[in-house]
């Protein structure tokens, strides 16, 4: 059979010229054969959906098992009653909001229509497309047109009528090309026939655009994950191998930067990349086939098949990493045939942790400044804390504290003798220092060791030795917490409840100011009158030091 292409793409050509067209397509579908039409989600390979020989028709083009069913699609919501029984009016609510458009409903179906349409069920699928030359079709033709996708079973769909003929080509009468489809994902599929409403497919139409019509749409669990033995989804089709190329697809899931790495770190030859357009730079040098922007769903729903089918025609991908938006809404759809394709093989990316190291003298406004990073969820690590604890159990730091400092330094039961090791450090510099050595040197792994034991996306590193520690080197960037002395002596008088002399001599004890400034890579000033009004502004100052942090890793710097 030869498949004739009716081009409609340009609607500015001759009106008796697109008439013919239209007409010609009308005449196969009332003729029993099998036209596959745009759509503005993908091409549907339409046939009159009353006539179970052009139904059974459909399904041997496709390949398609029989016991999944079709949906009808029809010229407005005047056809719902023809079709359907016991329609409820929530349905004329939706038709009219949505359609035509990317919504299919299930209702209960009239016996006109034939079994080997639904698949013998008792409902049917109804939708009205929004697509000038296939709406002409359905009125013309004056049937309600029977279309599944028109790519062969389990391929990706067609968002093209060039994808169209690569599946069909000689196996139906006409392809109707009306340029490529401007939404790209297939429609929502809703099931009417129960309340609260089922979500059976999430497509063209977002699921939060529903809601904010008909209240809260549960989701069907096929939708999100790999269905269990025995577990029937309520969309037959969704329980196929579907969307899926010849290569295997992986997505990985998280933010962008965090999916982006990740991909990086398993390339190798045979792998082809799904990305957005953003991130193509990383991946030079292999097969890539750009998503879209990250922040544009639509482009994303717009390439998303088309991005799977590329691959196809590139024989030395074996394998497909795919990134992949968040759930809300068109993402829920791509998301959807992005992990169908993959037959959910997803690997989560581990988001980019931050690590900040906080310093300064006493009485700047470190434990505001914490406070600041814990409100955006970050983790503190106290050093002075592990400081202590690696002084009882670390061994190794313990062994070297015996090794420098004699074993006198421990009591007969094994502990530090704290008042024997303060009596040599304490009056000899050099002695303390030795023993910051020893405790600092372990401290880095200890920090990151715990920072695994409990991992976390922000983490601040608090030490009033971080820079002489050696600890900044495991930090994104060091923040040096500063106050005029002034304010800091007030504040550790009203803190300690002790005097001026004594809180300018221990002022005085402390490194000066000038050090922290000099050696950190940013000041966070203090010279507000309350900790409240300090937190707030360290607050708007790590959220602003955090985002510039990852835009710049973002940029591979
Ligand atoms: O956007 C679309 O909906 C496209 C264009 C061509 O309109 N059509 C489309 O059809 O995606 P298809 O056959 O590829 O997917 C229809 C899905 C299948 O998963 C099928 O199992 C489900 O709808 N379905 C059809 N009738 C149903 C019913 N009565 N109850 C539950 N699920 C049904
Ligand atoms: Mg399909």
């Amino acid at each position: 059979m030869e498949t004739k292409v009716l081009d409609l793409r340009d609607t500015k050509r001759p009106q008796n010229e697109i008439e013919r067209q239209i007409t010609a397509a009308a005449e196969v579908i009332r003729g029993g054969g099998l036209v596959a039409i745009p759509t503005e989600t993908v091409y549907g390979l339409g046939a009159n959906a009353l006539d179970s020989q052009a139904v059974e028709r459909i399904f041997e083009a496709k390949g398609r098992p029989q016991d999944n069913p079709l949906i009808l699609h029809v010229a407005g919501p005047a056809w719902l009653a023809r079709y359907c029984v016991d329609v409820p009016p929530l349905a004329y609510v939706l038709a009219r909001r949505f359609w035509p458009g990317p919504l299919t409903m299930i209702l209960k179906r009239r016996d006109i229509v034939p079994d080997v349409t639904t698949a013998g069920l008792a409902t049917v699928g109804v939708r009205c497309p929004e697509h000038p030359v296939t709406l002409a079709i359905l009125r013309e033709a004056g049937v309600p047109i029977a279309a599944p996708s028109a790519n062969r079973s389990g391929r990706p769909s067609c968002t093209t009528a060039a994808d169209v003929l690569e599946d069909m080509d000689g196996r139906i009468e006409a392809v109707v090309d009306g340029g490529p489809c401007e939404v790209g994902v297939e429609s929502t599929i809703v099931d009417l026939t129960v309340m609260p409403p089922r979500l059976l497919r999430p497509g063209g139409l977002p699921v939060e655009e529903l809601e904010a019509v008909v209240g809260p749409v549960e989701r069907d669990p096929a939708l999100i994950r790999p269905l269990g033995e025995g577990e029937q989804p309520r969309a037959p089709g969704m329980k196929y191998r579907h969307y899926a190329p010849r290569a295997q697809v992986t997505v990985v899931t998280g933010g962008p930067e965090a999916s982006a790495r990740e991909i990086r770190r398993r390339l190798k030859p045979g792998v082809g990349v799904i990305c957005f357009d953003e991130y193509a730079g990383l991946f030079s040098g292999y097969p890539v086939e750009k998503l879209g922007p990250s922040g544009d769903k639509q482009a994303q729903a717009r390439r998303v098949f088309d991005a799977l089918r590329a691959f196809d025609a590139r024989e030395q991908v074996t394998e497909i990493y795919a990134q992949c938006p968040d759930n809300k809404g068109l993402g829920l759809a791509i998301n959807n045939r992005l992990k169908k394709a993959a037959a959910f093989r997803v690997v989560e990316a581990e988001e980019r942790s931050v690590v900040l190291g906080i310093t300064g003298g006493t009485g700047a406004g470190k434990t505001s400044a914490l406070a600041a990073i814990e409100a955006l969820g970050g983790r503190v690590l106290d050093c002075d804390r592990v400081y202590y604890e690696m002084l009882r159990t670390d061994e190794k730091v313990r062994s070297e504290i015996a090794r420098t400092f004699g074993a006198a330094c421990f009591l007969p039961d094994g502990q530090l003798d704290r008042k024997h090791l303060g009596n040599i450090v304490f009056h000899d510099p050099q002695r303390l220092d030795q023993l910051n050595h020893i405790i600092y040197d372990a401290m880095a792994p200890e920090l990151r060791r715990r920072m695994e034991a409990e991992p976390c996306t922000l983490y601040a590193v608090d030490a009033i030795n971080l820079i002489e520690g050696g600890l900044g080197e495991m930090c994104d960037r060091t923040v040096a917490v500063c106050s005029p002395a002034e304010q800091r002596v007030r504040r550790i008088m009203a803190r300690d409840g002790i005097d001026e002399a004594y809180a300018r001599s221990r002022l005085a004890a402390q490194k000066p100011e000038s050090f922290y400034r000099e050696k950190c890579d940013c000041v966070l000033e203090n010279n507000e009158t309350s900790p409240e009004a300090f937190t707030q502004k360290a607050w708007r100052f790590f959220k602003k030091l955090i985002e510039d942090i990852k835009e710049e890793s973002q940029h591979g710097r």
